[in-house]
């Protein structure tokens, strides 16, 4: 790849420092607040449980805790649809219970991060409760509202055909001041127009008001959805059964986006804060670059979709797909290039709140392979470029919810709308029906969801005493859980703390250094290369439960032969083991070597 004056100069800057962060050398532990830990037995998770596991969390080695929403909310999208921004939802604990967290976290040197969730608020938060009021309400121009449209023989129909993510037309109609408004989301998610100044000077008072309050920075939720398309146009059905598709062009990175993020950047730099903002719906790397470049002043990195897209069927999230290691690696390789030549920077992740486990959905669940899925899948993950992100449980190996599980398990409104929609529109099609089943144990947003397995007691001691938990836990927690993990030298939590640690010793060439794919059309393996002044790390994953004879690339020789062995997931190999220039890569094996010599040449 031939790079240009501006992106030499960038990589210039970044190898002499001065686009160091204290951000990118940190890594990001997710929590599910629902599902993390009930500290007073009502089935559901809270900030006291959290803060009885801050050790846990010290133990693996994260910098920052970004909890989802606590923030009070009626729960129709688990916080996503907040009421109020200056509450706690009870059954989470209260303000005080925050104050304890952010002092507990403080105390062990790590922050806490806050989902910020403001291109939407609750259809309960008094604002909206205003603006439904009346047409002259003086809220009313604070959310996104239109008139109906009539067909020829006058039925009415919503301003555009835009769908919601949720089910449906985005549109809701209003019978008090018939009117249609806006929801991207859930009907009671009604979008905030940020064409109101006042809209965003409410949104940066919140924001201040979460950081005075001591929270390093913001999860910003959907945020590149913030700015639409004035015109409100159709977009073009290219399905019939899909009366009403994805509107995102009109509003994905939309015409004032970066305005906006400026004015949100210029009080996250006041702070020094973090930011990592939501970006789904783009594909193009110089749109996410618009907003994380490094001089831009806009947020500090975003999380893009492609990988997670990469399992989806032709017709849909729910319809199946097949994962391809080469488009994983096309992509993963496109993201990493492009934000290291231009001085961006990347939020790496697999598993979140919205999407299936990752050993479930890249790797293998197999008993004789799963640890080692993990460990390899932290590998994978953990040393590429960007700040890295674990969620609950990934850290010990959780994968998807159960085989067992029928829809009415399920607890997550997007699952079960979709499956509505689908046995309306094909009833009795037992068929599809298993196969929409299948297709949500590996997709659905509850395989996250899921209680973290704390122990082998009842309900994996989530709860105290025998509290049933508000959604299934699995039924592998006997053997997969943290209690069995935190002491056992060879288990994925002290891999992922081990990998954790390794960015930071060597933080040069994990954190800074350039990545270079090796081998792309291999059809196994993915391995690559960081590099930094004289040191080179490679970086070896076997993505197959085949056993693997890599021939070492000529480039690569002298610094796998030479090397030291850095890390594996075999307990059996202590050093890389190459004879002549073959490495035996055993199945879902993962290896790390770094040139002799790299920690004088960095
Ligand atoms: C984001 C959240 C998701 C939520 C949606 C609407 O995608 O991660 O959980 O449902 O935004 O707020
Ligand atoms: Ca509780």
């Amino acid at each position: 790849m031939t790079t240009t004056t501006t992106q030499t100069q960038a990589l210039s800057k970044t190898i002499l420092g001065s686009s160091r962060a204290w951000w990118k050398e940190s890594s990001v532990y997710q929590i599910y607040p629902a599902s993390f830990k009930d500290s007073n037995g009502d089935g559901i998770g809270d900030i006291p449980g959290i803060v009885s596991k801050l050790d846990y969390l010290k133990a693996l080695g994260v910098d920052i805790v970004w909890l989802s929403p606590i923030l009070q909310s009626p729960q129709v999208d688990m916080g996503y649809d907040i009421s109020d921004y200056y509450a706690i939802h009870p059954p989470y604990g209260t303000m005080k219970d925050v104050d304890e967290l952010v002092a507990g976290l403080h105390a062990r040197g790590m922050k806490y991060v806050m989902d910020l969730v403001v291109n939407h608020t609750s259809d309960q938060h008094e604002w909206f409760k205003q603006s439904r009021s009346s047409k002259t309400n003086e809220f009313r121009d604070w959310y996104i509202w239109r008139k109906p449209c009539y067909t020829t023989d006058g039925v009415r129909q919503p301003p555009n055909n835009w769908g919601s993510y949720f089910s449906g037309s985005a549109w809701t109609y209003d019978e008090a001041t018939d009117e249609y408004y806006l929801h991207l989301f859930a009907t009671e998610q009604p979008d905030l127009n940020w064409e109101n100044p006042k809209v965003r000077a409410a949104v940066h008072k919140i924001m201040r008001y979460w950081l005075d309050k001591g929270a390093s920075g913001f999860r910003l939720d959907v945020i590149n959805f913030i700015s639409k398309d004035q015109r409100f146009l159709d977009v073009p059905i290219v399905e019939p059964a899909k009366p009403y598709p994805e509107g995102a062009k009109y509003y994905a990175c939309g015409p004032r986006l970066h305005e906006y993020l400026q004015e949100l950047g210029s009080i996250l730099k006041e702070y020094n804060a973090f930011s990592v903002g939501e970006m789904p719906s783009v594909y193009d790397p110089q749109e996410i670059l618009n907003a994380v470049g490094f001089e831009r002043n806009e947020l500090g990195m975003a999380f893009q979709f492609e990988i997670m897209d990469l399992d989806h069927g032709p017709a849909g999230k729910f319809t199946p797909g097949q994962l391809r290691l080469k488009e994983l690696k096309s992509v993963v390789t496109k993201w990493q290039s492009f934000m290291y030549e231009n001085n961006g920077w990347n939020a790496l992740y697999l598993e979140n709140h919205d999407q299936g486990r990752s050993i479930s959905r890249f790797a293998s669940e197999k008993p004789e392979f799963r640890a080692l899925s993990g460990k390899m899948l932290a590998t994978f993950l953990g040393l590429q470029s960007g700040t890295p992100f674990v969620y609950q449980g990934q850290e010990i190996g959780m994968v998807n919810l159960p085989h067992s599980w029928r829809i009415g398990d399920f607890r997550d409104l997007e699952a079960i709308n979709f499956w509505n929609e689908l046995t309306q529109a094909f009833p009795g099609d037992e068929k599809l029906q298993e196969q929409t089943i299948k297709e949500l144990r590996l997709k659905s947003r509850d395989n996250g969801r899921l209680p973290m397995q704390w122990g082998p007691g009842e309900f994996a001691e989530f709860s105290p005493g025998t509290a049933q938990p508000w959604i299934g836990v699995n039924d592998d927690y006997e053997k997969w859980n943290a209690a069995a993990q935190v002491d056992d030298s060879g288990s994925v939590f002290n891999y992922w703390a081990n990998i954790l640690k390794l960015r930071k010793e060597y933080v040069d060439v994990f954190v800074y250094g350039s990545f270079t794919l090796v081998d792309k059309d291999h059809e196994e393996l993915f391995v690559y290369t960081r590099g930094f002044g004289g040191a080179t790390a490679v970086v070896v994953n076997n993505f197959s439960e085949k056993e693997v004879k890599w021939t070492v690339p000529a480039e690569l020789s002298s610094v796998v032969k030479g090397g030291h062995f850095l890390t594996g997931n075999y307990e059996d190999r202590q050093s890389v083991g190459v004879d002549g220039d073959v490495i035996v890569v055993k199945p879902y094996e993962a290896l790390v070597v770094l040139n002799k010599g790299a920690k004088n040449a960095i």
